[in-house]
C-alpha cells in the first residue's frame, strides 16, 4: 500500500544533518547513506566535513558538505540551501550540533556559558527547525521530519551538567511542542535521546576517575556505542515510525529508569 517492503530504506531520501563533524553526526552520515539516504553534512570545521564526505563517497554513497555553524541564522539557512540545491527537497532534517560547559553548576556557570550553551543546543535546533517548516511550506514539499538529538539529562541528571541538562530538558519539551503544531504541516518532529556515549562532549565524565563507578548506575552495567543508535535512527528517519510523533525515544541501558 505504498510502504517501502524494507521499513528502514531511505534510498533517495535527503537527510540533513547538523554538527556532522564528529562523534554522533559524522556515524549517522555513514548509517544513513548506508541506507541509501543523500545525506547533507554541516558544520563548522570544513577539514572534518570534507573529510567524512570523501568517505561516503568512495563507499559509494551520496554526500554534500557545507559550513554550518547553527548559533548564527543567516548560516543555518544557507546550509539548507546548499543541501536543496545539491539533493532536491530535504526529507528529514537532524538537529543533532551541541555543546557543553565543562563540570559546572549553576552557580560556576556565566552569562557566556549559558549563551554559548543555550543558543547552540535550543535555539540553534530552533530556528533549524522554523527555517525547514518555512522550506517545507513555501516549496510543497507535503510534509517532513525533523529529529532533535536530545539526552536522558533531560530528564536524569548529575550535579555539574548546568546548563547543559537544561538545554536539553528544553529540547525535549520543544520537541512535543513543535510535533503539535507541526502536525498539520505533514511534518512529524521526535527526539532521540541516548545515554552516554564517549565523545568530545561526554569525554571530562567519560574519562574521570568517576567514570568506573558512574556506569555502575547503568542497569545494562556499560556505556552505549555508537552502534547501539543506528536502530533509533533509522527508525525515527524512516517511515517505519510514520504514525510517530512527539516521541522522545531513549536508548541508554536503561540508565534513566535507575534512581542512582
Ligand atoms: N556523547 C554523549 O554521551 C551524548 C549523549 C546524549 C546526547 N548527546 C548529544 O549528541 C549530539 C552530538 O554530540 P557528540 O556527543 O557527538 O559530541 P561531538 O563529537 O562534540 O559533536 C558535536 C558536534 O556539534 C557540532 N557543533 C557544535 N557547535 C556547533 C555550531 N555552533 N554550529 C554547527 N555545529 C556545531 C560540532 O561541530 P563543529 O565544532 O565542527 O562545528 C560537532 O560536529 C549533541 O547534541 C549532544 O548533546 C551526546
Amino acid at each position: 500500500m505504498g510502504r517501502r517492503m524494507n521499513l528502514f530504506d531511505l534510498t533517495n531520501k535527503h537527510v540533513a544533518i547538523t554538527g556532522a563533524s564528529s562523534g554522533f553526526g559524522r556515524h549517522f552520515a555513514g548509517v544513513l547513506a548506508k541506507a541509501g539516504a543523500k545525506v547533507a553534512l554541516g558544520a563548522r570545521r570544513m577539514d572534518r566535513i570534507e573529510a567524512r564526505v570523501a568517505e561516503i563517497r568512495t563507499a559509494g554513497g551520496a554526500a554534500l558538505g557545507a559550513a554550518l555553524d547553527v548559533t548564527n541564522a543567516a548560516s543555518i539557512q544557507s546550509f539548507l540551501d546548499a543541501a536543496l540545491a545539491e539533493f532536491g527537497p530535504i526529507d528529514v532534517l537532524i538537529n543533532n550540533a551541541g555543546v557543553e560547559a565543562g563540570a559546572k553548576t549553576y552557580e560556576m556557570i556565566d552569562e557566556a556559558d549559558w549563551d554559548f550553551v543555550l543558543n547552540t543546543n535550543l535555539k540553534g535546533a530552533w530556528l533549524a527547525a522554523k527555517f525547514y517548516t518555512e522550506r517545507v511550506r513555501t516549496n510543497g514539499w507535503g510534509g517532513g521530519n525533523v529529529i532533535n538529538i536530545s539526552s536522558i539529562t533531560d530528564r536524569r541528571t548529575i550535579k555539574g551538567q548546568f546548563p547543559y541538562a537544561v538545554s536539553k530538558g528544553a529540547l525535549s519539551r520543544m520537541t512535543e511542542v513543535m510535533a503539535l503544531e507541526a502536525a498539520k504541516h505533514s511534518i512529524r518532529v521526535n527526539a532521540l535521546a541516548p545515554g552516554y556515549v564517549l565523545t568530545d562532549v561526554s569525554r571530562l565524565l567519560l574519562e574521570s576517575e568517576r567514570s568506573a563507578d558512574f556506569v555502575k548506575g547503568i542497569p545494562m552495567r556499560r556505556y552505549g556505542e555508537f552502534a547501539d543508535l543506528d536502530g533509533p535512527l533509522l527508525l525515527l528517519a524512516s517511515d517505519a515510525s510514520a504514525y510517530m510523533t512527539g516521541t522522545i525515544l531513549v536508548v541508554d541501558g536503561g540508565h534513566a529508569c535507575a534512581s542512582l
